[in-house]
């Protein structure tokens, strides 16, 4: 998709930092806006900063893990807009610890904002994107966690990974249509994810508070450092942009980690070779 003006994005947790940025640079490109987001206050915050720049915005409070939460966002974004072009499959959440600790309730969070959000998105909009036949894209917003393991914990790193997966499947699945396919991979853009669990639901137990929470503490103060020194969102947003036009599967923010994915890469290889020293017919059976 190269032609953004007059056309509509629909962006799930735009309400704050990356998805924030990906409003103000897609509203700056003339695009119509809907954000999703679970957080009212921020939505509404966020919405009226944008139409006081001029944008077209609209925002919908959304649960993105809710099937139905999400249909009621998308005929939002139909009754306002009619046709929605971009779909940003954004909003991510992360619960830190051992991968065998993590209560299962924050597993079902995780996968359920994660990967279910995605999921959802893609069952109502790309039915849609094909039916007004218009060119579109799906842009993911995964993380360089969905490229290797990352001390942003288990869950976070399998649904990372899925989003990679899921978003190289639909690609293909596409291959034929004008609806473009990228996932992002961002490495530290500053945002407020450091303090995620905010939006943690009651029906999994609720906000979590760094205060009460130790675990939770220790990992706000750790991310909140490191958050402080990253990539501006817009910045982050513009280079999505660019990666858009350019019809890219994979965008990165960073070229930092590129050793940290050679020596994956080789790992795989090389193990695949060891299963190549003893050929493909089963040569251990004696
Ligand atoms: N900031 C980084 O350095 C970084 C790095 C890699 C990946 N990411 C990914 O970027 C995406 C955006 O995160 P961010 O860093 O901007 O954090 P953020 O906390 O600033 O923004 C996330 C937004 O998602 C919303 N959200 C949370 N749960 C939701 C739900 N159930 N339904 C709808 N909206 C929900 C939040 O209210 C918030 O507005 C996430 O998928 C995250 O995993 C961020």
């Amino acid at each position: 998709m190269r032609d953004f003006k007059g056309k509509t994005a629909f962006i799930t947790g735009g309400a704050s930092g990356i998805g924030l940025g990906f409003a103000q640079v897609f509203a700056d490109a003339g695009m119509n806006i809907v954000i999703a987001d679970i957080e009212a206050p921020a939505l509404g915050a966020a919405v009226a900063a944008l139409n006081a720049r001029g944008a077209q915005a609209i925002g919908v409070e959304c649960d993105v893990g809710d099937r139905q939460s999400y249909a009621r966002a998308a005929d939002r974004a139909f009754s306002a807009f009619g046709k929605v072009h971009l779909l940003c499959n954004n909003a991510g959440v992360a619960r830190t610890g051992q991968t065998w600790e993590i209560a299962e309730s924050d597993w079902e969070w995780t996968i359920g904002v994660n990967l279910m959000g995605m999921i959802h998105g893609l069952q109502i909009f790309v039915p849609h994107m094909k039916t007004h036949g218009e060119a579109s894209h799906i842009v993911t917003t995964a993380s360089m966690a969905g490229m290797r393991a990352s001390v942003a914990g288990g869950p976070y790193t399998a649904t990372k990974y899925a989003l990679v997966g899921l978003s190289e499947q639909l690609a293909k699945e596409l291959a034929e249509t004008n609806i473009g396919v990228s996932v992002f991979c961002p490495n530290n853009i500053r945002s407020n994810m450091p303090n995620n669990g905010r939006n943690r639901p009651p029906r999994f137990g609720g906000p979590i508070d760094g205060k009460t929470d130790i675990h939770a503490a220790e990992h706000i103060a750790v991310m909140q450092d490191r958050n402080r020194a990253g990539m501006d969102p817009r910045e982050a947003g513009l280079r999505v942009k660019k990666g858009i036009e350019n019809d890219q599967l994979f965008i990165f923010s960073h070229a930092t980690e590129r050793s940290v994915l050679e020596d994956r890469f080789q790992r795989i290889l090389s193990d695949m070779d060891a299963a190549a020293t003893l050929g493909s017919q089963g040569s251990l059976l004696k």
